[in-house]
C-alpha cells in the first residue's frame, strides 16, 4: 500500500456510525440507521438513538426491551 499524498483518498462518509456498549446492557446507536431484522427484512430506525439488545432476553429482539435489568449478576444475589 502507498502512502503518496497525491492519491486520492477514500470519502468519509458525511455521518461516522458511533456505537456506545452498556455494561450489561444493549448498544446504543446513533440513528437512523438500518437494521437486518432475523428474518432478513430491512427496518429503518430514524431516532436519534437505537438501543440494541445484547442480552438475548428482549421480548422485541433486536431492539432492547430493558429485559436486561432483571438479570441478577453473580454476587449479587442476598441471602434469603
Ligand atoms: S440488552 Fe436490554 S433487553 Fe437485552
Amino acid at each position: 500500500m502507498s502512502d503518496d499524498s497525491t492519491e486520492p483518498r477514500a470519502a468519509r462518509p458525511a455521518r461516522v456510525p458511533r456505537v456506545t456498549p452498556l455494561q450489561d446492557g444493549p448498544l446504543l446507536m446513533e440513528g437512523p440507521i438500518e437494521i437486518v431484522m432475523p428474518d432478513g427484512s430491512v427496518q429503518l430506525c430514524e431516532r436519534p438513538t437505537v438501543a440494541l439488545c445484547t442480552c438475548r432476553r428482549s421480548q422485541r429482539f433486536p431492539f432492547c426491551d430493558t429485559s436486561h435489568r432483571s438479570r441478577v449478576r453473580l454476587g449479587d444475589e442476598r441471602p434469603g
